[in-house]
């Protein structure tokens, strides 16, 4: 039989834990009271509830069955899907590589080589490039051709212009960061032709470069442009279309 001593400490280690269990839910009901408080103090100035319900209760597009009306209309929702492929395996890429002439070669190396599965992520991140490239000029031609562009949609257009020369930059941008010999020198002519744009056509290629000749301050900025710079106008860019989209709704077929 147990001694009563160990029959005690049993008790109170029981107790001990409800006491645990019982300050958790408190701090839970807490914290979500919090944010409740808060939620109703932010709805009563930006009206979440009444916009949420309208976006709920608009309704969607009609389901149409021409081809026009389907894959092709998927193009745009295959571009976003690559998106958010390039934003995950990109991330992925981030934990390993180093942003330096130095180091920037050997920790791609060491990803393809060393890091569990880092072949697959950053292959993954590769393809999904060119993908994203080929599936948004594909949206692009679809929506030229079936004249999706015209009134009331033009600004729809006209953001996902902006849309594609970002994902065009953020390519040639990611293109220098392993900093191989094709990358350096594709680099290094992609930046010589900025000389013949008139008047301004040198300093930019200065600019862009980082110097006269691609190096550490252009590895740096081209890197800062590709992780945090054109994504973030990437994203602003992609809640305007969006919002246009879902406002307007799709186009009817021609
Ligand atoms: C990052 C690139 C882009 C993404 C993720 C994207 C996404 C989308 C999505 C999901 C739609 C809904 C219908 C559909 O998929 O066809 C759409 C519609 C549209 N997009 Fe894009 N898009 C991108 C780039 C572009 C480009 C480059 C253009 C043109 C220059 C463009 C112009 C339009 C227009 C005019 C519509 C309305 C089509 C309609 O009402 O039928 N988008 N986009």
């Amino acid at each position: 039989m147990d001694s009563p001593d160990k029959d005690n400490r049993e008790e109170s280690r029981k107790e001990e834990e409800a006491k645990a269990k019982g300050k958790a839910l408190v701090d839970i009901v807490n914290l979500v009271s919090l944010f409740g408080f808060l939620y109703g103090s932010l709805d009563n100035r930006l009206d979440f509830d009444e916009a949420l319900a309208r976006q709920l209760k608009k309704p969607s597009p009609n389901y149409r069955t021409r081809l026009e009306s389907n894959l092709l209309a998927c193009l745009g929702g295959i571009s976003l899907v690559l998106i958010i492929l390039q934003f995950a395996t990109g991330i992925l890429l981030l934990l390993y590589y180093r942003p330096t002439t130095a180091e920037a070669y050997q920790s791609i190396i060491e990803i393809t080589n060393q890091v569990p599965f880092g072949w697959l992520i950053r292959g993954l991140h590769y393809w999904g490039a060119n993908l994203l490239i080929g599936a948004v000029i594909l949206h692009m031609i679809r929506i030229f051709f079936t004249g999706a562009y015209k009134s009331p949609r033009e600004f729809t257009w006209v953001s996902g212009v902006v849309l594609f020369i970002i994902t065009l930059l953020l390519g040639f941008s990611g293109f220098l960061l392993p900093w191989n010999q094709l990358s350096y020198w594709t680099t290094t002519v992609a930046t010589d032709g900025m000389s013949a744009i008139p008047l301004i056509g040198e300093t930019l290629k200065f600019f862009v470069r980082g110097g006269l000749e691609v190096g550490q301050l252009g590895l740096t900025r081209f890197f800062a442009s590709h992780v945090v710079i054109l994504p973030g106008i990437l994203m602003i860019f992609l809640a305007i279309h969006f919002l246009m989209v879902r406002r307007l709704g799709i186009a009817d077929p021609l």
